[in-house]
């Protein structure tokens, strides 16, 4: 699928895999991209999951036919992208590989696959296509150690890996312009708190490093092409890199009986009186954590809390305290809660979480032990109240 001049889109899609990474919910599934440049010398732009290997081959020569491949860019090792390198290499076994000193590294301990010929680039450096030249930018942790961008000289046209990127196939079309990219857009959102959450100070890094590029058109290894709407793109990379988030709260819990719910709801109450108006709350039983994390990265407000469980806090929370610590979204304000029957775990487990999560206390944490009591539930509402109007300051 031509996409610029001389340039073609030769990705798969990817709708039968239930979680990305092992652990990522893709209702709507997950795109494989990778592009050719078809110039005088051919150069292959990172690679697919090598399930696909098969039809990506069908699509690699349905641009070149015969042609054979001059170089293979790799801009970014993991496997979802580098899968099929080793095959690509036996296929084309005149094809150099280009990348980095660390991509060639991981090139061998991935593949045992490096060869003498392979180019290594250092940032800056520059590969003569013949009508166009590329150059490589590297933006160490964005995803890995390893991650560079490509980019084609005076085209304005960027190979960005797995920036700018989202989950969800690509249905029919491949670049921004002729789709409805409001799918998209959120899938974005939730592709950056699961997968790049972490790394905000070296997506800010990134951005500021590339600010100086002009760009007409990114092309990520997942999800469209964004042309008309390169600006939304790097938009919502700036925004949540830099932690800003929309007046809102997002409450989250786990219950077994109910009692932990009750108070939960009870926080969102009181939220709403003090005229908190996007409040989200999620069963962490039931909610998918990148859906989660999401929301979380979106609004400014959380409320977590959970039962005492076996001398710490109920599971589902923690799990979600784990990514929380993992991830730079430290703006928020947080009120916290828990129950227990006999001895009290929650509220301390949390307290001691949130020295790594570093969002600003709201209030005192509620804490009750047994039944909850209409007591417990006013208390609630009155920290819900106290977290909104602090949402809302
Ligand atoms: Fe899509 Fe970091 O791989």
């Amino acid at each position: 699928m031509k996409i610029a001049q001389d340039i073609h889109y030769v990705g798969v899609n990817d709708r039968t895999k239930h979680r990305f990474e092992g652990l990522w919910f893709l209702p709507a599934g997950v795109s494989y991209n990778s592009y050719i440049i078809a110039d005088e010398k051919v150069a292959l732009i990172d690679t697919v999951d090598v399930a696909f290997f098969a039809e990506y081959l069908a699509n690699i020569r349905q641009v070149i036919g015969d042609r054979p491949i001059d170089y293979l860019v790799i801009n970014h090792m993991e496997p979802d992208h580098s899968g099929s390198l080793a095959l690509i290499r036996d296929k084309y076994p005149q094809i150099r590989l280009v990348g980095n000193k660390k991509t060639m590294e991981m090139v061998q301990g991935f593949y045992g696959a490096a060869s003498a010929d392979d180019v290594v680039v250092a940032d800056g450096d520059t590969l003569a296509l013949g009508r166009r030249t590329l150059s490589f930018h590297l933006v160490p942790m964005l995803h890995w150690p390893e991650t560079m961008v490509s980019y084609v000289k005076g085209e304005g046209i960027m190979f960005s890996g797995d920036a700018f990127g989202c989950f969800g196939a690509l249905n029919g079309a491949v670049v921004d312009r002729d789709m409805d990219i409001a799918p998209y857009l959120p899938e974005m959102e939730r592709y950056f708190a699961a997968i790049l959450g972490k790394f905000c100070v070296p997506v800010r890094n990134a951005l500021k490093k590339l600010s100086g590029l002009e760009l007409r058109m990114i092309c990520p290894t997942h999800g469209p092409v964004w042309c008309e709407k390169v600006g939304e793109a790097v938009e919502v990379y700036r925004r949540m890199s830099h932690g800003e988030s929309q007046k809102g709260l997002v409450v989250c819990y786990g219950s077994m009986y109910g009692h932990t719910r009750r108070v939960a709801e009870a926080i969102a109450r009181g939220a709403a009186e003090a005229g908190v108006r996007k409040i989200i709350v999620h069963d962490l039983s039931v909610s998918q954590p990148s859906f989660v994390l999401a929301d979380i990265f979106r609004y400014n407000g959380l409320a977590i809390g959970g039962p005492t469980y076996n001398g710490g806090v109920f599971p589902v929370v923690e799990d979600l305290l784990k990514r929380l610590a993992g991830r730079d979204v430290k703006a928020h304000k947080l009120a916290w809660f828990g129950g227990f029957t006999w001895g009290s775990m929650a509220v301390k487990t949390i307290a001691a979480y949130n020295e790594k999560m570093g969002m600003t206390p709201v209030g005192e944490p509620l804490e009750w032990k047994q039944g909850t009591s209409a007591d417990t539930l006013d208390r609630a509402r009155a920290l819900g109240r106290s977290l909104g109007e602090a949402i809302l300051a």
